[in-house]
C-alpha cells in the first residue's frame, strides 16, 4: 500500500493546525513535520513546542523527520510531544543503533535517512532494527527542489535487501516528488511518499494526493 505523508514545511505555517487537518480528511495517512536546526542543514524551521501543540488538533500519524545535529539529544522529546514516527538522519549520529534502539523502546517507529552523497550500503546492517529507510530525493533542507534520479537505485537496492533479509519495512522518498517522479520511486521500491510543495501548492489537496497515489 502507498501512503501519502505531505511535509508541512510547505504550507501556511501560520495556519499549521488547519493546514494538517485538511490533508488528513483528504485521505493524507500522515504529516510529514521537517524539523530544522540551522546545524545539520542551513535552514530552520520549529521543533517540539510546536508539535506538541499541533498534537491536540489531529490524530494523524506524526511522521517527524529531524534534519538536526545529535538526535539522541532530543529524540525522546519528540516522542513525548506526539511523534510516531521519529526519523533521524545516518550523517548526524555516533551510534545509529543505539537510538534506533532507544527510539523503538519508547513505543513509536524508528526510521533512520541518508542524504543523497550516503551510500545505500551504508545503512545495509541497521536495516532489522527499522520501521522505516528514509531515501532524501533532493539536499535535505529546503522545500520546492529537483528530484534526484540518481537516487532511486539506492532505493532499489535497500528494497532488493530487505527483500532478500525478509525484513518488511516502509520505504520513504522525499524531496521533488510530484505525479511523475512518484511513479518512478514506486516502481523502484519506495511505498511512503512525502510530498510538500506538490500537496500545499495545489488548490485542491485530496486532488493532489489522489494524483500522487
Ligand atoms: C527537505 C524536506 C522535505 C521537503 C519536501 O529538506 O525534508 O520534506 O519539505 O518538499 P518538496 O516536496 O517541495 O520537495
Ligand atoms: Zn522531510
Amino acid at each position: 500500500m502507498i501512503k501519502i505523508s505531505p511535509s508541512v514545511l510547505a504550507s501556511d505555517l501560520s495556519n499549521l493546525a488547519s493546514e494538517v487537518v485538511e490533508i488528513e480528511k483528504a485521505g493524507a495517512e500522515m504529516a510529514h513535520l521537517d524539523v530544522m536546526d540551522g546545524a545539520f542543514v542551513p535552514n530552520m524551521s520549529f521543533g517540539m513546542p510546536v508539535i506538541e501543540c499541533l498534537r491536540n488538533k489531529s490524530s494523524i500519524i506524526f511522521d517527524v523527520h529531524l534534519m538536526i545535529a545529535s538526535p539522541e539529544k532530543y529524540a525522546k522529546r519528540f516522542i513525548d510531544a506526539g511523534a510516531d514516527i521519529v526519523t533521524f538522519h545516518y550523517e548526524a549520529c555516533e551510534d545509529s543503533a543505539a537510538l534506533l534502539k532507544q527510539i523503538r523502546e519508547c513505543g513509536v517507529k524508528a526510521a533512520i535517512s541518508i542524504k543523497p552523497k550516503t551510500p545505500a550500503e551504508d545503512i545495509f546492517h541497521l536495516l532489522d532494527m527499522c520501521d522505516m529507510v528514509l531515501v532524501m530525493t533532493v539536499e535535505p533542507g529546503y522545500g520546492g527542489q529537483k528530484f534526484m534520479a540518481d537516487m532511486l537505485p539506492k532505493v532499489r537496492a535497500i528494497r532488493e535487501e530487505a527483500t532478500r533479509r525478509g525484513l518488511d519495512i516502509d520505504i520513504q522518498v522525499d524531496g521533488g516528488i510530484n505525479p511523475e517522479t512518484a511513479k518512478l520511486a514506486v516502481e523502484a521500491g519506495a511505498n511512503v511518499l512525502v510530498a510538500g510543495s506538490s500537496v500545499f501548492k495545489s488548490a485542491d489537496r485530496r486532488a493532489a494526493i489522489d494524483a500522487l497515489r
